[in-house]
């Protein structure tokens, strides 16, 4: 291939030094611009990757950019949607970071835009590409656990000002929900394990709902990095949040969002299939070893960027652009892991199951 594809930044923040990094490495792309709101953090993000690109705070004007194939979205949630159409009615392909929407009617817009503009994307479910994931999903395509029929994941964190995004994603404007603003990966990977083909999310039915905890509007919060407790901006949404799922394929699936657990970030997991059990990195297949035998790839063990593998992520996109095919990480895919989360707030309002 002569000429690469060029990549517009957007957000210029922490994920976005890992979308940049992933972009550098790949043989196929070059970044050719950074757009961010103020300026000064699209500039410092050029500086930080030593690129001599130019960057805006207009994104308008940044779509108008000749040689942009590929828009990578790592702003603030509130923005995704709206820069998700704009960049499809530009004709870019797009890497949309998590979550993608704030409301159904935002997924709606965003892939009657994508639909008609024929683009590509991936969401930013970036664990799809978690050694300790792929490997446990290719035992389960071959068969290794037999016919699954439940599975369990679990977003454990206590989330409190050590984070970042927390002055923002604690609300319910523009965090949503514990489950929307962090609980969409463990949402996602409960799909993606509940699935029997190797790229295969399964498709959710049936959702009911409970939220809980003790933390909302609470100023005292705790650091689970220092041990230490202090007085801080209080979550504006219930801490804690379990989501029960009915697969079409018959698996049933439970998902939490805990943000007030007394511990640092964890993720379990846990299938079960009719001829052997995943405990995260232990398996017991008793057709092969009466005994748990251990995987040794790399879990989701941090919640830290630079542990996630943006690199296959970004090259699953690159390769889906190249060789004109649908991700199985796509817009599409994405709206039916936000449908249970959306699904789940009307529980929390009705009390009642929600069929999708
Ligand atoms: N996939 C993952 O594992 C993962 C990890 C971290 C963050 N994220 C997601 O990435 C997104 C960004 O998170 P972050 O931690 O990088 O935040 P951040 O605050 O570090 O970065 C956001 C950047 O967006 C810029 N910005 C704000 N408004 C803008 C606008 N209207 N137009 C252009 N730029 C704008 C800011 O200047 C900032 O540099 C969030 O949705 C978050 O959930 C995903």
């Amino acid at each position: 291939m002569s000429k690469k594809l060029g990549v517009l930044i957007v957000g210029g923040g922490w994920v976005s030094s890992q979308h940049v990094a992933a972009f550098k490495n790949n043989p196929h792309t070059e970044i050719v611009g950074i757009c961010g709101v103020p300026l000064c953090n699209a500039q410092k993000c050029a500086t930080t990757a030593g690129l001599d690109v130019p960057c805006f705070d207009n994104y308008e004007q940044a779509l108008k950019m000749p040689g942009v194939d590929i828009v990578s979205i790592g702003t603030p949630q509130e923005f995704h949607a709206q820069q998700t159409i704009d960049a499809a009615r530009a004709g870019k392909h797009i890497l949309i970071e998590k979550p993608v929407a704030q409301t159904p009617s935002e997924l709606r817009a965003m892939q009657e835009a994508v639909h008609a503009a024929r683009v590509k994307t991936v969401a930013g479910f970036v664990l799809r590409w978690n050694p300790l994931f792929q490997h446990i999903k290719k035992l389960s395509a071959e068969g290794a656990f037999g016919a699954l029929y439940r599975v369990e994941t679990d977003y454990q964190s206590y989330q409190s000002d050590w984070w970042g995004g927390y002055t923002t994603g604690r609300t319910k404007e523009r965090g949503g929900s514990a489950m929307l603003v962090a609980g969409c990966h463990a949402v996602d990977a409960l799909r993606w394990f509940a699935g029997a083909g190797e790229f295969e999310a399964a498709i959710p039915v049936e959702v009911f709902a409970y939220s809980g905890g003790k933390r909302l509007g609470k100023t005292e919060q705790y650091n689970p990095y220092t041990g230490d407790w202090h007085d801080g901006l209080p979550l504006e949404y219930p801490g804690l949040e379990m989501i029960l799922v009915k697969f079409s394929n018959g698996v049933l699936g439970r998902v939490c969002v805990d943000f007030e657990c007394i511990q640092s970030y964890a993720f379990p997991v846990r299938i079960f299939g009719d001829r052997g059990t995943v405990k995260d990195h232990q398996i017991l297949c008793p057709q092969k070893s009466k005994e748990w035998q251990t995987l040794t790839d790399i879990g989701p063990e941090s919640s830290d960027v630079k542990h996630h593998p943006f690199q296959a992520e970004i090259n699953h996109l690159v390769d889906c652009i190249l060789t004109d095919n649908e991700s199985h990480c796509n817009l599409d895919d994405a709206v039916l892991t936000h449908n249970i989360i959306f699904a789940a707030q009307t529980c929390y309002r009705t009390g009642m199951p929600v069929q999708l």
